[in-house]
C-alpha cells in the first residue's frame, strides 16, 4: 500500500484559462504545453488501516489549512475509484523548485500525488485515465503526466471521461530551451482557480478569447512538427498576452504583472529586435518563462540575470512524462 512517484511541472504555451464544470474541473478550451526537466516533486503515499485521517507533509513540513483540504478532497476521489473508502495515506513529497517563491508547484504536485496515491492504493491506470484523475486535483496538472509537447483535450462529454492529456511530441523531438525567471518580490496573490472563475464570469473579452483557441493550436502543433522556433514563440507569446488582456476587461479588473515583469517582457522584445529569437509567456502570477534556442544560452542567462528585480534563472530542458521510484 505504498508507492512514490516523481513528476515535472510543465509550462503552457497555449494557456488554459476558464472551466466549464468547476468540481470535475472541465476546461473551457484544449491547452497545450512542454514538460520542463528543471522543476519536479518527488511524492510518498502509504494507505495504511490505522490511520484515522489523512496526513500531507510537504518539504518534511506537516500541512493543514486549504492545502490540506485540497489534497484530502482529492484523495477521496481516489478512495472512490478504488473502492476502499476506509483506508487513509501518509503523503510525504518534496518538490524540487529552485526558489520558495510558490514557483509552479502544484502541476508537478498533483500529477506526483495521483500517480503515488494511485499505485499505493492498487487502482491499475492508463495513462488517459491517471491524466484524468489527476485532472479533478488540478487542471493543469493533469498534463504532467506525459514528457515533451502535451494538448490537454477538453472533450465534450459532461462527466469528463474524454478530458485528459493526450502526447504530442516526445521530450527528444526539439532541444529547446525554457529559462524561469523569478522575481525577488512577491505581492499577495490571485490564485488562478479564484483568477479564471471571475475571468470567465465577468470579462467581455473572455468569449474571444476562447473563439481564438482552435487557430492557434493548428498553427503552433504545425510548427512544432516543423520545428519551426519563431512560429512556435510568436503564438506561444501572443496567446500569453491574450490570456492576461482577458483579465485586463474583468470586473474587478486584476494583472498578474509586476513592474520588473514588464521589464523581463521589453528586454526579450528588445531581444529579438537585436537579432535573438527569444519569446515570453507568462503563468498566473509574476514570474516569466523565455523560451530560446539552445545556441543562445549565454545572451539570455546574461541579459536575464541584469534585470533589476530579477531573483533568479533556472534553465529547463524538455522533460519527461511521471516515472515510479
Ligand atoms: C495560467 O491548473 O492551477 O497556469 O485547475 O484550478 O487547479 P486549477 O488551475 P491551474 O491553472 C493553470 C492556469 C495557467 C495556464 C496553464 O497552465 O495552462
Amino acid at each position: 500500500m505504498k508507492a512514490t512517484a516523481k513528476a515535472h511541472t510543465n509550462i503552457a504555451l497555449i494557456k488554459y484559462w476558464g472551466k466549464r464544470d468547476e468540481s470535475l474541473i472541465l476546461p473551457m478550451n484544449n491547452s497545450l504545453s512542454l514538460t520542463l526537466d528543471g522543476f519536479y516533486t518527488t511524492t510518498t503515499a502509504e494507505f495504511r488501516e490505522d490511520l484515522t485521517a489523512d496526513r500531507f507533509h510537504l518539504n518534511d513540513r506537516l500541512v493543514d489549512g486549504t492545502e490540506y483540504q485540497r489534497v484530502t478532497a482529492f484523495l477521496d476521489r481516489i478512495r472512490r475509484a478504488a473502492g476502499r473508502p476506509d483506508v487513509f495515506a501518509d503523503i510525504h513529497s518534496t518538490n524540487h523548485v529552485p526558489t520558495a517563491a510558490g514557483f509552479a508547484s502544484s502541476a508537478s504536485g498533483f500529477a506526483a500525488l495521483a500517480a503515488a496515491a494511485a499505485k499505493a492504493i492498487g487502482l491499475q491506470v492508463t495513462d488517459p485515465e491517471l491524466s484524468m484523475l489527476t485532472r479533478q486535483g488540478s487542471g493543469s496538472a493533469c498534463r504532467s503526466i506525459y514528457g515533451g509537447f502535451v494538448e490537454w483535450e477538453k472533450g465534450t462529454k459532461a462527466d469528463g471521461s474524454d478530458s485528459y492529456a493526450v502526447p504530442i511530441a516526445p521530450k527528444d523531438h526539439w532541444d529547446l530551451r525554457v529559462a524561469a525567471v523569478v522575481l525577488s518580490s512577491s505581492e499577495k496573490k490571485i490564485l488562478s482557480r479564484e483568477g479564471m472563475k471571475r475571468t470567465v464570469e465577468t470579462s467581455p473579452f473572455y468569449p474571444a478569447w476562447v473563439d481564438n483557441i482552435p487557430d492557434d493550436l493548428a498553427a503552433i502543433k504545425q510548427g512544432i512538427s516543423q520545428k519551426d522556433f519563431e512560429k512556435v514563440g510568436e503564438i506561444a507569446e501572443a496567446n500569453c498576452l491574450r490570456m492576461h488582456a482577458t483579465t485586463l476587461a474583468a470586473s474587478p479588473p486584476f494583472s498578474y504583472w509586476h513592474s520588473t515583469t514588464m521589464a523581463i517582457m521589453q528586454a526579450v522584445q528588445d531581444l529579438r529586435v537585436s537579432g535573438v529569437p527569444a519569446f515570453f509567456t507568462i503563468d498566473a502570477g509574476p514570474n516569466v518563462k523565455v523560451l530560446y534556442l539552445p545556441e543562445q544560452e549565454k545572451i539570455i542567462r546574461n541579459t536575464l540575470q541584469e534585470i533589476p528585480g530579477v531573483h533568479d534563472v533556472t534553465v529547463s530542458r524538455p522533460g519527461e512524462g511521471v516515472s515510479y521510484i
